[in-house]
Protein backbone atom coordinates (compact mmCIF):
# COMPACT_ATOMS: atom_id res chain seq x y z
CA UNK A 1 0.00 0.00 0.00
CA UNK A 2 1.20 3.46 -1.09
CA UNK A 3 3.08 5.71 2.04
CA UNK A 4 2.90 8.88 3.09
CA UNK A 5 6.34 10.70 4.53
CA UNK A 6 5.79 14.11 6.29
CA UNK A 7 9.25 15.89 6.62
CA UNK A 8 8.85 18.26 9.07
CA UNK A 9 11.35 20.80 9.47
CA UNK A 10 10.80 22.40 12.51
CA UNK A 11 13.21 25.81 12.85
CA UNK A 12 15.65 24.90 10.38
CA UNK A 13 17.26 25.33 8.36
CA UNK A 14 18.79 28.82 9.46
CA UNK A 15 18.83 30.27 5.70
CA UNK A 16 16.21 29.96 3.20
CA UNK A 17 18.98 29.35 0.79
CA UNK A 18 19.48 25.86 2.59
CA UNK A 19 15.73 25.25 2.23
CA UNK A 20 15.37 25.62 -1.02
CA UNK A 21 18.68 24.05 -1.79
CA UNK A 22 17.19 20.99 0.51
CA UNK A 23 13.53 20.94 -1.07
CA UNK A 24 14.76 20.77 -4.38
CA UNK A 25 16.98 18.18 -3.83
CA UNK A 26 13.83 16.43 -1.95
CA UNK A 27 11.81 16.97 -4.96
CA UNK A 28 13.99 15.79 -7.51
CA UNK A 29 14.89 12.33 -5.61
CA UNK A 30 10.92 11.83 -4.89
CA UNK A 31 10.31 12.22 -8.35
CA UNK A 32 12.00 8.35 -8.74
CA UNK A 33 9.31 7.11 -6.28
CA UNK A 34 5.90 7.72 -7.64
CA UNK A 35 4.36 5.40 -5.44
CA UNK A 36 5.03 7.09 -2.28
CA UNK A 37 3.13 10.47 -1.91
CA UNK A 38 5.89 12.80 0.36
CA UNK A 39 5.32 15.81 2.03
CA UNK A 40 7.76 18.79 2.91
CA UNK A 41 6.53 21.34 5.85
CA UNK A 42 9.75 24.11 6.24
CA UNK A 43 9.34 27.02 8.22
CA UNK A 44 6.56 29.60 7.63
CA UNK A 45 9.09 32.30 6.06
CA UNK A 46 10.63 29.81 4.25
CA UNK A 47 7.55 28.49 2.11
CA UNK A 48 7.73 31.03 -0.51
CA UNK A 49 10.73 31.49 -1.63
CA UNK A 50 11.04 27.61 -2.79
CA UNK A 51 10.00 27.15 -6.27
CA UNK A 52 6.75 25.32 -6.58
CA UNK A 53 7.78 21.44 -6.28
CA UNK A 54 6.96 18.96 -8.62
CA UNK A 55 6.93 16.02 -6.91
CA UNK A 56 6.56 16.93 -3.23
CA UNK A 57 3.51 18.50 -1.22
CA UNK A 58 4.38 21.88 0.37
CA UNK A 59 3.31 22.37 3.75
CA UNK A 60 3.15 24.15 6.90
CA UNK A 61 3.96 23.83 10.50
CA UNK A 62 1.25 25.26 11.83
CA UNK A 63 -1.80 27.36 11.08
CA UNK A 64 -4.60 29.74 12.89
CA UNK A 65 -7.49 28.78 14.46
CA UNK A 66 -9.31 31.97 12.49
CA UNK A 67 -9.34 32.49 9.05
CA UNK A 68 -10.99 35.86 8.36
CA UNK A 69 -11.07 36.58 4.41
CA UNK A 70 -9.93 40.15 4.91
CA UNK A 71 -7.53 39.12 7.94
CA UNK A 72 -8.06 39.74 11.60
CA UNK A 73 -6.29 41.21 14.62
CA UNK A 74 -4.21 38.47 15.34
CA UNK A 75 -0.80 39.30 15.75
CA UNK A 76 2.09 36.58 15.15
CA UNK A 77 -0.53 34.19 13.92
CA UNK A 78 -0.86 33.11 9.61
CA UNK A 79 -4.14 32.07 8.26
CA UNK A 80 -5.18 29.04 6.56
CA UNK A 81 -6.11 31.49 3.34
CA UNK A 82 -2.19 32.94 3.56
CA UNK A 83 -1.05 29.46 3.26
CA UNK A 84 -2.89 28.56 0.36
CA UNK A 85 -1.31 31.65 -1.34
CA UNK A 86 1.87 30.42 -0.86
CA UNK A 87 1.30 27.43 -1.94
CA UNK A 88 0.61 25.26 1.31
CA UNK A 89 -1.71 22.30 0.46
CA UNK A 90 -1.33 20.34 3.78
CA UNK A 91 -0.73 21.48 7.18
CA UNK A 92 0.64 19.58 10.79
CA UNK A 93 -1.03 20.37 13.92
CA UNK A 94 -0.65 19.80 17.40
CA UNK A 95 2.57 18.66 17.36
CA UNK A 96 4.22 18.09 20.82
CA UNK A 97 6.50 20.72 20.52
CA UNK A 98 4.32 23.04 20.51
CA UNK A 99 1.78 21.74 22.79
CA UNK A 100 4.90 22.14 25.26
CA UNK A 101 6.37 24.86 24.19
CA UNK A 102 3.17 27.47 23.28
CA UNK A 103 1.00 25.83 25.83
CA UNK A 104 -1.47 24.26 23.29
CA UNK A 105 -4.03 23.55 24.23
CA UNK A 106 -6.54 20.53 22.88
CA UNK A 107 -9.09 22.74 22.80
CA UNK A 108 -6.94 24.86 20.71
CA UNK A 109 -5.88 21.92 18.28
CA UNK A 110 -9.82 21.53 18.16
CA UNK A 111 -10.63 25.00 16.99
CA UNK A 112 -7.85 24.57 14.36
CA UNK A 113 -9.20 20.91 13.40
CA UNK A 114 -12.34 22.44 13.05
CA UNK A 115 -11.72 25.45 10.75
CA UNK A 116 -9.20 22.93 8.47
CA UNK A 117 -12.20 20.46 8.06
CA UNK A 118 -14.57 23.59 7.41
CA UNK A 119 -11.80 24.62 4.50
CA UNK A 120 -11.76 21.25 3.30
CA UNK A 121 -7.79 21.18 4.04
CA UNK A 122 -5.54 18.41 4.76
CA UNK A 123 -4.18 18.07 7.82
CA UNK A 124 -1.27 15.74 10.02
CA UNK A 125 -3.09 15.80 13.50
CA UNK A 126 -0.14 14.84 16.27
CA UNK A 127 -1.02 12.84 19.08
CA UNK A 128 1.31 11.28 21.41
CA UNK A 129 1.77 10.35 25.13
CA UNK A 130 5.15 11.79 27.44
CA UNK A 131 7.55 9.47 29.10
CA UNK A 132 5.47 9.67 32.47
CA UNK A 133 2.50 8.28 30.81
CA UNK A 134 4.75 5.44 28.90
CA UNK A 135 6.20 4.54 31.98
CA UNK A 136 3.13 3.11 33.48
CA UNK A 137 2.28 0.88 30.94
CA UNK A 138 1.19 0.66 27.30
CA UNK A 139 -2.55 0.56 28.22
CA UNK A 140 -1.98 4.06 29.98
CA UNK A 141 -0.78 5.38 26.46
CA UNK A 142 -3.44 4.10 24.71
CA UNK A 143 -5.75 5.59 27.25
CA UNK A 144 -3.89 8.93 27.57
CA UNK A 145 -3.69 8.88 23.11
CA UNK A 146 -7.48 8.17 23.38
CA UNK A 147 -8.30 11.30 25.33
CA UNK A 148 -6.10 13.17 23.47
CA UNK A 149 -8.24 12.35 20.07
CA UNK A 150 -11.28 12.57 21.75
CA UNK A 151 -10.76 16.40 22.88
CA UNK A 152 -9.06 17.63 19.17
CA UNK A 153 -11.57 15.86 17.35
CA UNK A 154 -14.48 16.93 19.47
CA UNK A 155 -17.66 17.16 17.41
CA UNK A 156 -15.99 16.59 13.93
CA UNK A 157 -17.65 13.71 12.26
CA UNK A 158 -15.48 13.39 8.77
CA UNK A 159 -12.06 14.11 10.17
CA UNK A 160 -10.59 10.76 8.30
CA UNK A 161 -11.59 12.08 4.89
CA UNK A 162 -9.13 15.08 5.69
CA UNK A 163 -6.81 14.06 7.51
CA UNK A 164 -4.35 11.69 8.74
CA UNK A 165 -2.57 10.86 12.79
CA UNK A 166 0.70 11.33 13.50
CA UNK A 167 1.26 8.94 16.68
CA UNK A 168 4.70 10.14 18.17
CA UNK A 169 5.39 9.30 21.27
CA UNK A 170 7.29 12.26 22.96
CA UNK A 171 10.08 10.61 24.55
CA UNK A 172 10.94 9.30 20.89
CA UNK A 173 11.11 12.93 19.45
CA UNK A 174 14.48 13.72 18.32
CA UNK A 175 16.03 11.41 20.98
CA UNK A 176 17.22 8.97 18.73
CA UNK A 177 15.17 6.34 20.67
CA UNK A 178 12.36 5.49 18.34
CA UNK A 179 9.35 3.22 19.72
CA UNK A 180 9.31 -0.35 19.43
CA UNK A 181 7.17 -1.19 16.17
CA UNK A 182 5.28 -3.89 17.38
CA UNK A 183 4.06 -1.47 20.10
CA UNK A 184 3.82 1.40 17.35
CA UNK A 185 2.01 -0.79 15.14
CA UNK A 186 -0.43 -1.41 17.66
CA UNK A 187 -0.92 1.97 18.57
CA UNK A 188 -1.98 2.90 15.24
CA UNK A 189 -4.34 0.59 14.93
CA UNK A 190 -6.47 1.40 18.08
CA UNK A 191 -5.97 4.87 16.12
CA UNK A 192 -7.37 4.06 13.50
CA UNK A 193 -10.46 1.99 14.93
CA UNK A 194 -10.80 5.36 17.22
CA UNK A 195 -10.83 7.85 14.38
CA UNK A 196 -11.50 6.06 10.85
CA UNK A 197 -8.35 7.57 9.64
CA UNK A 198 -4.79 6.24 8.72
CA UNK A 199 -1.77 6.68 10.99
CA UNK A 200 1.79 8.20 10.64
CA UNK A 201 4.37 6.82 13.41
CA UNK A 202 6.82 9.65 14.12
CA UNK A 203 9.72 9.83 16.37
CA UNK A 204 13.00 9.40 15.71
CA UNK A 205 12.90 7.45 12.31
CA UNK A 206 15.73 7.43 10.21
CA UNK A 207 17.00 5.27 7.21
CA UNK A 208 17.93 2.62 9.93
CA UNK A 209 14.42 1.91 11.44
CA UNK A 210 12.60 3.52 8.58
CA UNK A 211 11.45 -0.02 7.13
CA UNK A 212 10.59 -1.55 10.26
CA UNK A 213 7.71 0.76 10.69
CA UNK A 214 6.49 0.99 7.27
CA UNK A 215 6.64 -2.61 6.94
CA UNK A 216 3.47 -2.58 9.22
CA UNK A 217 0.34 -2.44 7.41
CA UNK A 218 -1.11 -0.43 9.88
CA UNK A 219 1.27 2.26 9.64
CA UNK A 220 0.72 4.56 6.67
CA UNK A 221 3.48 6.61 6.71
CA UNK A 222 5.83 8.15 8.87
CA UNK A 223 6.62 11.92 10.10
CA UNK A 224 10.28 12.31 10.06
CA UNK A 225 12.14 15.48 11.96
CA UNK A 226 15.72 15.29 11.69
CA UNK A 227 16.32 12.65 9.36
CA UNK A 228 14.16 14.95 6.72
CA UNK A 229 16.98 17.76 7.35
CA UNK A 230 19.57 15.84 4.63
CA UNK A 231 18.49 15.21 1.43
CA UNK A 232 20.39 11.67 0.81
CA UNK A 233 19.10 10.46 4.50
CA UNK A 234 15.49 11.43 3.38
CA UNK A 235 15.86 10.08 0.05
CA UNK A 236 16.83 6.71 1.65
CA UNK A 237 13.64 6.60 3.97
CA UNK A 238 11.36 7.65 0.32
CA UNK A 239 12.92 4.56 -1.41
CA UNK A 240 12.24 2.07 1.53
CA UNK A 241 8.98 3.29 1.72
CA UNK A 242 8.89 2.71 -1.42
CA UNK A 243 9.52 -0.82 -1.83
CA UNK A 244 7.54 -2.07 1.58
P1 LIG B 1 12.36 13.42 14.90
O1 LIG B 1 11.09 14.41 14.94
O2 LIG B 1 12.20 12.59 13.64
O3 LIG B 1 13.54 14.31 14.84
O4 LIG B 1 12.30 12.58 16.12
C1 LIG B 1 9.82 13.97 14.58
C2 LIG B 1 8.81 15.06 14.81
O5 LIG B 1 8.93 15.80 15.79
O6 LIG B 1 7.86 15.22 14.04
Amino acid sequence: MSKLLIANWKMNPLLSVDAVTLANKIDVNAKKYKSVSVGIAPAFVHIPLIPKPKSVWMGAQDVFWENPNDGGAFTGEVSLDMLRNIGASFVIIGHSERRKNLGETDEMINRKVKMLVKAKFYMVLCVGEPLSIRSKGFAAAKKYVASQLKKDLKGVNNFHKLGVVAYEPIWAIGTGKSDNPELASEMAEYIKKLTGADVLYGGSVTSKNAESFLMKPSINGALVGGASLNAQEFTKIIEIASKV
